[in-house]
């Protein structure tokens, strides 16, 4: 059996990997070429950004395991037709992702986009850098998977109410208010911050535009650390430079890398980080032993943990 991993792994990884098949032949390569060239002989592929001419070329591949949790930009026709089972490393990215979203919502509300920027003109603005409260507002989460609850746990801890989306609403801790995807305006209507957690799928393609943003309060900020498509950037711009939402704070965007031509990269009330939210040095040493644990299941022909619904695409 060969295994494709097309990612930066350590030795530990490889040893973890190997220990629970000894028999397999790993190939390990952080060059996106060599994958493609190593593609044909693969039964299984690791990764998160796998060349998709890497999969067309893979007559034996059963099973691509994502190192990322959204799969949006690895369901390719060839995977969508063929019997390949798709699974994703979705639960792994709490920590860091939580984290990312209190310092982008904390940043916003206590203005340190304004006081950097005064810091490095060597500015002293009291007045202009005077923040807001977080305690006391509500926390608006789109989309109340696994991010949305660990998000929704900090939120209480910093006083906040949350209320949210839910493909398929059922209660959820710490939420005060679980409301269908066709809830999205009272959310976004009453929400002083919004997060945007969902899936890029059809149904999340531009979910976002200018009626959507014109609903937020003129003193909300919004956050994206889903992916870029779910927002309409055009529209996104238009409401920060003309004041529809206070600021925003993204980590994904239409076009990855951002083209540097962007005219989101001038706006004063923006936040942008280049697609790390979910990222930290510890990543791989969770990410592993989800792919371990899956691998053990695959050897024994048990189910999978994290399996994608291919039509539902998360
Ligand atoms: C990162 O964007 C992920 O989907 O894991």
């Amino acid at each position: 059996m060969k295994i494709l991993i097309l990612a930066n792994l350590e030795d530990r990884h490889i040893a973890q990997i190997k220990a629970i098949a000894p028999e397999a032949e790993l190939m390990v390569t952080t060059d996106r070429n060599k994958a493609v060239s190593l593609a044909p002989e693969a039964e299984i592929m690791v990764g998160w950004n796998l060349p998709r001419e890497a999969i067309a070329q893979a007559p034996n591949l059963k099973w691509i395991h994502s190192t990322a949790a959204g799969v949006d930009q690895l369901l390719f026709p060839e995977v969508l037709e063929r019997e390949i089972l798709v699974t994703t490393s979705s639960g792994i990215h709490a920590i860091p992702l939580c984290e990312h979203v209190f310092a982008m919502m904390l940043a916003l509300s206590r203005r340190l986009h304004y006081a950097i920027r005064q810091q490095i003109h060597r500015r002293w603005d009291r007045r202009g850098s005077v923040g807001g409260e977080l305690g006391g507002g509500t926390l608006g989460i789109l989309g109340l998977g696994h991010i949305g609850v660990e998000l929704a746990k900090r939120a209480v801890a910093f006083e906040m109410r949350v209320i949210g989306t839910k493909r398929t609403p059922s209660p959820v801790p710490f939420v005060e208010r679980v409301l269908p995807p066709e809830g999205l305006d009272e959310v976004l209507m009453e929400s002083d911050v919004v997060v945007i957690a969902l899936p890029l799928t059809p149904q999340t393609r531009g979910l976002i535009g200018e009626r959507e943003l014109r609903l937020m309060k003129p003193t909300a900020f919004l956050i994206n650390v889903g992916r870029g498509p779910i927002v309409q950037e055009r529209a996104l711009i238009r409401a920060l430079r003309e004041g529809w939402i206070a600021g925003a704070a993204l980590d994904v965007f239409e076009q990855e890398p951002l083209p540097a031509d962007s005219p989101l990269y001038d706006l004063e009330n923006v936040i942008l980080t280049p697609h790390v939210a979910g990222t930290s040095p510890r990543y791989m040493d969770r990410a592993i032993p989800l792919f371990c644990e899956n691998l053990g299941r695959y050897l024994r022909g048990e189910p999978l943990l994290n399996v994608v619904d291919k039509k539902r695409g998360y």
